[in-house]
């Protein structure tokens, strides 16, 4: 569109103008059925009525309070997202704006935690290989991928990457000597939708237990109900130390929260910490939407039973090689380059044709990921298969 932006995406030659549902429609009125949910945020769709309501009306009572006060509508956020999050052993919450921003916050909780039981030395995080936890320098020294590292160093020091799946490695690395916290995604988004085997999990909760080592669940992008459970770490029978949520938290006002259960919720004190757009009350009016959206049985088990529907009729596809995922979080691998099926799902909207495009992402060479929003209906599922076929050929 212009040049003012810097360099840091590689982004499609479509210009949004409005959203509804789960469909985009572009400057020239063409039409997008939208797999992405931008990355995860816009979990109800686009322009859900509730959402655009309860937005409209608190920025029209009040847009900010600095952190010295409190908000009646942020009070009320705090709360029921603590609830949501007490099956995983949550008590307390501190809100941020992203999700670099709240595994900063994991991070300082479960370093100050272990300095303050055991003293200097102990201050290494463990993360997964694969693992994308954000891009701010401490977030990229915890992301286990070589490829957002290089051009950036020194980072922070203290973060260890294994290999997700490999319990003895695992095992070797929570010494209980070293190391304070033990942060991981239990299905992986940025790398293709890799989903930890329930052996490694339970693993990782008894040893981070037995060696008092943080377990730390980066629900960034599979939290919310994206894996068909409230958090996808519910399936896995186990409780966290420290959760951390974002993107979708908000429906699309930006976001960050991080929980904490019994050994954690006290470490943080008065001037630890700190965010000055945190618990904004515009968020927290949209994410009280969310919540109480998402989080009933029967809107869970829909997430579940949509992604069902997807992800057998992907599987199904001759040109696909390999499917994986949960609930609406779908990945998979193609022969060819996963760009140009981007490229090409975009460039098919054509309006004479009365012809929609579909949006999907890119999780690397030939992996493709879907992250549709849950307002996803089974006609727009069939729709965006149908045209996923086609374009696979
Ligand atoms: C699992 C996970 N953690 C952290 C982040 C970083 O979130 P943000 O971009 O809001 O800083 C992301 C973003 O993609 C993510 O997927």
């Amino acid at each position: 569109m212009n040049n003012v932006f810097m360099d840091t995406y590689h982004r499609l030659p479509v210009v949004f103008a409005r959203g509804e549902g789960s469909w985009l429609y572009d400057i020239n009125g063409k039409k997008y059925l939208d797999f992405t949910s931008g990355i995860a945020v816009n979990l109800l769709g686009h322009n859900y009525a509730p959402l655009v309501r309860a937005v409209s009306e608190q920025a029209a009572k009040y847009i900010h309070v600095c952190n010295y006060y409190q908000s009646d509508v942020t009070a009320a956020f705090a709360q029921k997202l603590v609830n949501a999050c007490a099956p995983a052993g949550m008590k307390n919450v501190f809100l941020a704006n992203s999700g670099a921003e709240a595994n900063e916050g994991a991070c300082k909780i479960a370093r100050k935690y272990s300095l303050l039981k055991y003293g200097q030395g102990r201050h290494t995080i463990v993360t997964l290989k694969g693992s994308f936890h954000g891009r701010t320098i401490t977030t990229l020294a915890a992301t286990g991928q070589e490829k957002f590292h290089k051009d950036f160093g020194p980072f922070t020091e203290g973060f260890v990457h294994i290999e997700g799946g490999d319990i003895a490695a695992l095992e070797k690395a929570l010494d209980g000597k070293t190391v304070a916290g033990l942060l991981i995604e239990a299905v992986q988004g940025e790398s293709g939708i890799i989903v930890q085997s329930a052996e490694f999990i339970s693993a990782a909760a008894k040893l981070c237990a037995e060696r008092d080592i943080l377990l730390i669940f980066d629900e960034i992008q599979c939290g919310l109900g994206r894996t068909g459970t409230f958090l996808a770490l519910e399936q896995y029978n186990v409780k966290a130390d420290i959760v951390t949520l974002a993107k979708g938290l908000a429906g699309g006002i930006p976001a960050g929260a991080v929980l904490a259960g019994e050994k954690a919720a006290d470490v943080l004190k008065v001037g630890d910490h700190g965010s000055t757009f945190g618990g904004n009350p515009v968020a927290a009016a949209a994410g009280l939407v969310i919540l109480e959206t998402v989080n009933t049985p029967e809107f869970l088990e829909e997430i579940k039973r949509k992604g069902e529907i997807l992800l057998s009729a992907i599987k199904q596809h001759p040109k696909v090689k390999t499917a994986r995922g949960k609930g609406l979080m779908i990945g998979f691998d193609i022969e060819g380059n996963s760009w140009p099926l981007l490229e090409a799902a975009i460039a098919r909207a054509d309006l004479a044709k009365n012809q929609c495009g579909l949006l999907m992402l890119s999780s690397g060479e030939h992996t493709i990921r879907l992250l549709p929003p849950y307002s996803l209906t089974d006609s727009e599922a069939e729709q965006g298969l149908a045209i996923l076929s086609q374009l696979l050929g």
